[in-house]
């Protein structure tokens, strides 16, 4: 069982955050490609670590006094640690040759040493001080890490005697508080808090000049994750599609046959003209799955879902690896448990309820004229999909609209609720075949309520089948919300 203080870093694995200079150094790193990349959804993954480094800089009085003029020494790295810069500016870098995440645990190994030699002996080639740590291992469980090394030192005995070398296997260097990881698509990232300190078994490292508590630098880790799926327990797509019956009573929005759970949208709106702004009002029923947001504000709770309008990219969608780009949104709401509203900056910045049963009403201004300053091409649509970095197939849903002269007989008319036309057939195949055939078992359009003349009320219901997706950890820009 979690603890909660482990908790933000384990949710934090399918989260997203800024990148710091460190992850972007691992950025070279292959991390899993689209194609092998996870078929499950963000809470079934499991992560592993394809790459780990981390910088950790010893302490800086202890750089300057090694290299400075009064032991007249060096720093050097070996194997897979490296020293860069001089004095204050040195960075040193561990990269990890052995990785392992283990639920909220990072292990990582470091084949290699770090060699600080000082004060040389003035009739040998022989150094005073003569201190080599190697065989570094790193562990951070939550908000604790510990660097532990085996030491190979010459214990200061005065100054001109080079005393034999000591060594010391396993000694627990340095301990830190660190902070809530932040992760970028693959790439996550972890800090100490501040200083790290200085064991009471560490001072031998260190000729026992400091004392067991003394600030010790700083550290940061970066890894590159990789997600796998379970073997899956089910098809991607069900050998059985969903046909629906032709539904009788299509303004009957629930299907008994159906799960309670299936997602499903309706919405109304007035005429839709190319000018203009209209109020396009979304239902959505079935929205009970438990789907955790992988980032603040929300990070572990409810993610809700984003029901935004914009011109999209055929290719949209978060868990086929769409990234934010496919998505300009020109206007968007956030439907969260009602506890978490405020989180998200409360309905002022376009929070709205989702309820314990799975429903909200989101109300959206749909301009014609903004989508298009936002995407020269694309598809204008309301569509929805889970928020706060969670990636869920099955809410990602999509009605087109399309809109009309000023001065039609005829009201605007949603196009078939299928939404990507890349997928369709080229059998010329009629909007219902389509539909029927719905190769992505996505959009069986159970109905269409009242859909008469100019100033027409719309109401499509639209329901999809859930379906397997693949991993993305490309997060949609919401102008107006907090991320
Ligand atoms: C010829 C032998 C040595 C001489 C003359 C010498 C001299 C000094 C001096 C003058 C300082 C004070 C630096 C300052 O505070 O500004 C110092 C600090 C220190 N020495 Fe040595 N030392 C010798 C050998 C060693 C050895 C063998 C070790 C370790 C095995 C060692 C570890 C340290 C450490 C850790 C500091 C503290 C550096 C800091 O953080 O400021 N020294 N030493």
């Amino acid at each position: 069982m979690r603890t909660p203080q482990i908790r933000p870093f384990t949710r934090a694995l399918v989260a997203v955050a800024t990148a710091t200079a460190l992850a972007t150094s691992l950025a070279a790193t292959p991390a899993a490609t689209a194609a092998e990349a996870a078929t499950c959804s963000a809470e079934q993954q499991i992560s592993s670590v394809q790459a780990a480094n981390f910088v950790w800089n010893i302490r800086e009085s202890y750089v300057n006094y090694i290299t400075g003029p009064i032991a007249r020494g060096s720093l050097t790295g070996e194997g897979d640690i490296t020293v860069t810069g001089e004095r204050k500016d040195t960075k040193i870098e561990y990269r990890a040759t052995k990785a392992e995440l283990d639920g909220s645990k990072l292990q990582l190994t470091v084949d290699g040493a770090i060699h600080a030699l000082g004060h040389k002996q003035a009739d040998s080639e022989d150094w005073i001080l003569d201190t080599k740590l190697s065989n570094l291992r790193l562990t951070i469980d939550g908000a604790n890490a510990a660097l532990v090394a085996d030491v190979a030192s010459r214990p200061m005995e005065d100054t001109h005697t080079a005393s034999p070398v000591e060594q010391r296997k396993a000694v627990t260097l340095v301990t830190w508080t660190m902070d809530r990881p932040t992760i970028d698509g693959e790439q996550f990232t972890i800090n100490s808090t501040g200083a790290g300190a200085l064991t009471e078994e560490g001072r031998f490292a260190f000729g026992n000049f400091y004392k067991a508590g003394d600030e010790m630098a700083p550290l940061a880790v970066a890894a590159v994750l990789h997600k796998t799926c379970p073997a899956p327990e089910q098809p991607e797509q069900p050998d059985t599609p969903e046909t629906p019956e032709q539904p009788t009573n299509p303004s009957q929005p629930s299907n008994p046959e159906q799960p309670a759970a299936t997602p499903q949208l309706a919405y109304s709106a007035p005429q839709l003209t190319a000018d203009g702004t209209h109020v396009v009002t979304v239902t959505g029923t079935g929205f009970t799955k438990e789907v955790l947001a992988s980032r603040p504000p929300l990070a572990g709770k409810n993610a809700g879902l984003y029901i935004a309008f914009g011109r999209f990219a055929d290719e949209w969608k978060p868990s086929a690896g769409a990234g934010r780009d496919a998505r300009p949104t020109a206007d968007v709401k956030w439907a969260v448990h009602q506890e978490d509203m405020q989180l998200v900056g409360g309905a002022a910045r376009g929070a709205v309820e989702l309820t314990p049963a799975g429903t909200f009403t989101a109300q959206l201004q749909v301009s014609k004229e903004a989508a298009d300053k936002l995407a020269d091409s694309g598809n204008y649509g309301i569509y929805t999909y889970a928020g706060g970095g969670a990636v869920e197939p099955s809410w990602e849903m999509a009605i087109p609209l399309q809109f009309v002269d000023a001065t039609p007989e005829t009201p605007a008319q949603p196009e078939q609720p299928q939404n990507q036309p890349e997928t369709s057939d080229n059998s010329g195949n009629t909007s219902a075949d389509k539909q029927e055939s719905s190769s992505n078992g996505y959009a069986a359009i159970l109905g269409v309520l009242g859909l008469a003349g100019v100033g027409a009320l719309l109401v499509w219901i639209i329901s999809q089948t859930p379906f397997a997706a693949q991993i993305l950890n490309n997060l949609p820009p919401l102008p107006g919300l907090p991320r």
